[in-house]
């Protein structure tokens, strides 16, 4: 049996190297995403210089990311992402009640960490959309940016450059919505800060 005082080792080195680059990756390419949309006047990173950091960073979390697919296609890792869609919904709600009103009644966890599953059903839902929707549209909505020349001609006739360039905007702007409710929720360990010290250390 499991004892729920002695601690999990449930972030190997690769999965702690991946979100940490990935991390800074995604910090770097709001900042510099947010300066080339809001150019005049020019907001934090000048626009020339945005452009070159942002197409940089994009290449680099495009690579990053086949480490974190890779890696979950072949580890026990991935099974954390797959998840039984009977009840599931139920399960949610849940867990969305314990995060409103639970967490502040001092309530304990419906969804306990174990080794068998490390996230809750919101994590689970939040996780799965993020890293396996959000960020590969964004990826590839960028990378049809940066090579123009292999996105549609036009549709319906809209050029196929501007939805690219739609997609590419509303995905990366919920990427940064999921990113400030991300670090909000990971505050709600079993102390404020013991989920950010067990991402950098490996242990829950
Ligand atoms: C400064 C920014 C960030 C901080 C401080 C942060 C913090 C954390 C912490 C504390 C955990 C461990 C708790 C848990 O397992 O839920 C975690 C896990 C995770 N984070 Fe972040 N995060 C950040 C940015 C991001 C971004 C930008 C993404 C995706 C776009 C992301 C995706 C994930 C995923 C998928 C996991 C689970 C990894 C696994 O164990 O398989 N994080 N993060």
């Amino acid at each position: 049996m499991e004892n729920h005082n002695e601690p999990l080792y449930l972030y190997p080195v690769w999965i702690r190297l991946w979100h940490i680059l990935n991390a800074l990756f995604c910090l770097t390419l709001i900042i510099t995403g947010l300066s080339i949309q809001f150019s005049n006047p020019t907001i934090m990173v000048k626009f020339r210089a945005a452009v070159a950091i942002h197409n940089v960073a994009g290449v680099l979390l495009s690579f990053n990311y086949i480490l974190f697919f890779v890696g979950n296609l072949f580890t026990k890792n991935g099974s954390y992402y797959v998840f039984e869609v009977n009840g599931f919904f139920s399960r949610l709600k849940t867990q969305f009640h314990h995060y409103t009103i639970g967490v502040f009644k001092k309530e304990a966890a419906p969804f306990p960490v174990t080794l068998e599953s490390k996230f809750n059903p919101l994590q689970q839902f939040s996780y799965v959309a993020v890293m396996y929707v959000i960020l590969p549209l964004v990826i590839l909505s960028g990378l049809g940016l940066l090579y123009p020349e292999i996105t549609v001609n036009s549709l319906i006739g809209i050029s196929g450059l501007d939805y690219t360039d739609l997609l590419h905007l509303f995905c990366g702007f919920m990427v940064t919505i999921f990113m400030c409710i991300h670090i909000y929720f990971c505050t709600f360990g079993k102390t404020a800060i013991s989920n950010f010290k067990s991402i950098i250390n490996g242990y829950h």
